[in-house]
Formats: structure tokens, C-alpha cells, sequence
């Protein structure tokens, strides 16, 4: 299995890096830390991640503008080869720029039960709303401060005589479970047969007439009363594979992308030399390419009349 590489970011203690890398040391964990970089240099989460034998970088933020200093840890990140980036307890509002260079690839654990408080003090202001329960969420990043989807949480009881300390220690307990656990479904959701399903399908029905259809136990899209332009399969015939067939628009085509990447392209049983199997299980599918080839194969099967309707909507 290909582990997910992730950066990990701090400002301090590290707790929950130290969380997340400790997991990551199980063989069936579906990441790795690539690299922990913190925006103090004296961080301490830094000296231990060294220690463990991660790759460390640590810079203070001072003097530079909120942008500059980002860039610079993009740099670092991408350096390090990480494909996704764990906010743990990183007190640094993030540029536009970075939150949208790691659109969906960026995930921040917050110590509150959002929406609910937002920001910081949130144990105190727990307590102080009379709240039964606290707790922790893990969430997407977006360009708003501790907002974004929340993909998963963990209320944490408020006990009577509770300070914002004890109840900060509890659920940090409750944060080392939830951020791990909630990483390694996020990194592998995109491996699912279902979540590959919904993405061919989200794409495919947005041609002009698409229409789906099952077949041979096999979801496929086709325009509406004519032909097949993209088939999905998933473990067809117990191979394993999940993948998306697509007719070719030349000749020797399939040959040619077997022989340029024989991992991902393949020759589909029954189907012919003009169509080509393109596997979506690897965990580095190119979605823009297969959108470009889901269309090019529509533009294969479909009516004359309809091609015009293809025509305008790539204008657009
Ligand atoms: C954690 O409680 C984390 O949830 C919080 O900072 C602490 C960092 O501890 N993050 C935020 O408040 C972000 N808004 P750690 O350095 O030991 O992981």
C-alpha cells in the first residue's frame, strides 16, 4: 500500500503531531509524516519529531508578511513531497493563497465542538455557557478561520469543578484519538470504490444527455437511448481493480498509453482494441485528465446534432 505523505504544521508542544506520527508508526496506518515545521524554531514538538527521525523546519514568522512566510512553508512542504498538510495547533491565520494551494488536502483539529466556539478560550467558554458536553473537531480547512466541513468529532463531558485546564487535558485525549483516526479515513476516502463512483459519475452525467445506466453489474455512462461512452468497474470478474473504461479517439491509441504508463492504462477484457481501462485505485488519479477523457469519449459515440451542444458547453 502507498501511504499518503502529509506535513504536518505546529506552533508549540505538538501533542497532536506527536498523536498522529505515533499512529503512523502501525503498518496498517494509510499515512506517513513527510515533515513537522513549525513557525518558531524552539518549538519543542519540533525537537521530538527530530528525535523520532522526521524531517524538521523551523522558522519564525517575524518581519515577514503573512504571504511571504507562507510561501515559504508551501516550499517546504512540497520539498518533502507531501500530498496532504495536518494543522496541529498551528496559531497562524493562513493566506488566501495557501488555503487554496491545498484546497481538500489540508485538515485542522480545533479544541471545540464547532461551529460552536470558534477562535480561542473555548474550554472557558464552554464552562461559562453551561454546556453539558466540550470537546474536538477535525475539519477541512477553508479560507475562514475553524470552518470548513467538519469530517468528524468527539464530545468530551464537562465535569462539575471543571477549569478550563482540567477539561483542556481531557479532551486533549479525546483530540489524540480523533485526529489520527479521522486523517487515515480522509487520506483513503478518495481510494473507495464509492467516493470513485460519485466523482466518474458527477462528471460524466454533466454531458450533454448522459445518462446511467447498469450493465453486466457494472454502472455505465451512455448518452440517452445510444451508446456507452464510460463504463466504471470494480473488481469485474474478482481482478481487483476499480477503474473507468473509455473509448480511444485514434488509432493504436490504446497501445500507446499501455506502453507510456502500463501501471494505470490497460487493455479491458471484451471490449476491443477502442477502448482503454484507466485505473482509478492508485491514489494519484488525475481527475482533470480523466474529465478530458471522459469527454473525448462521449465525443466519440455521440450524434452529430450533439456534438454542437459539447461545443458551447467547453466555451464555458
Ligand atoms: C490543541 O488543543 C489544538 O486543538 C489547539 O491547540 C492545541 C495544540 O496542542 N488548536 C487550536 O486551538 C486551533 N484553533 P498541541 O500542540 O499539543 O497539539
Amino acid at each position: 500500500m502507498q501511504r499518503a505523505k502529509v506535513g504536518v504544521l505546529i506552533s508549540g508542544r505538538g501533542s497532536n503531531m506527536a498523536a498522529l506520527l505515533y499512529a503512523a508508526k502501525a503498518e496498517s496506518c494509510p499515512y506517513e509524516i513527510v515533515l513537522v515545521a513549525a513557525n518558531d524554531p524552539d518549538a519543542p514538538g519540533l525537537a521530538l519529531a527530530a528525535a523520532e527521525g522526521i524531517a524538521t523546519f523551523g522558522q519564525s514568522h517575524k518581519g515577514l508578511k503573512r504571504a511571504e512566510f507562507d510561501r515559504i512553508i508551501d516550499a517546504q512542504l512540497r520539498a518533502a513531497g507531501a500530498d496532504y498538510v495536518a494543522l496541529a495547533g498551528y496559531m497562524r491565520l493562513l493566506s488566501p493563497e495557501f488555503v487554496g494551494a491545498w484546497e481538500n488536502r489540508m485538515l485542522n483539529i480545533h479544541p471545540s465542538l464547532l461551529p460552536k466556539y470558534k477562535g480561542l478560550d473555548t474550554h472557558q467558554r464552554a464552562i461559562d455557557a453551561g454546556d453539558s458536553h466540550a470537546g474536538c473537531s477535525v475539519h477541512i480547512v477553508t479560507a475562514e478561520l475553524d470552518d470548513g466541513p467538519v469530517l468528524g468529532q468527539t464530545p468530551v463531558a464537562i465535569l462539575p469543578g471543571d477549569t478550563a485546564d482540567t477539561l483542556a487535558a481531557r479532551i486533549l485525549i479525546a483530540e489524540h484519538q480523533l485526529y489520527s483516526r479521522t486523517l487515515a479515513d480522509f487520506v483513503t476516502r478518495e481510494r473507495q470504490p464509492d467516493w470513485l463512483l460519485n466523482k466518474v459519475r458527477e462528471i460524466a452525467l454533466a454531458m450533454p444527455q448522459a445518462e446511467e445506466t447498469l450493465s453486466h453489474g457494472m454502472p455505465c455512462f451512455g448518452v440517452a437511448k445510444g451508446k456507452k461512452f464510460g463504463w466504471f468497474t470494480r473488481d469485474h470478474h474478482g481482478d481487483g481493480i476499480i477503474a473507468l473504461l473509455v473509448k480511444t479517439s485514434a488509432p493504436d491509441e490504446q497501445a500507446t498509453l499501455i506502453e507510456a504508463d502500463p501501471a494505470r492504462y490497460y487493455r479491458p477484457a471484451y471490449f476491443g482494441n477502442d477502448w482503454v481501462g484507466i485505473r482509478l485505485d492508485l491514489g494519484d488519479t488525475d481527475w482533470d485528465h480523466i474529465a478530458i477523457r471522459l469527454r473525448a469519449s462521449w465525443r466519440q459515440i455521440a450524434p452529430k446534432k450533439l456534438l454542437g451542444l459539447m461545443d458551447i458547453a467547453e466555451e464555458f
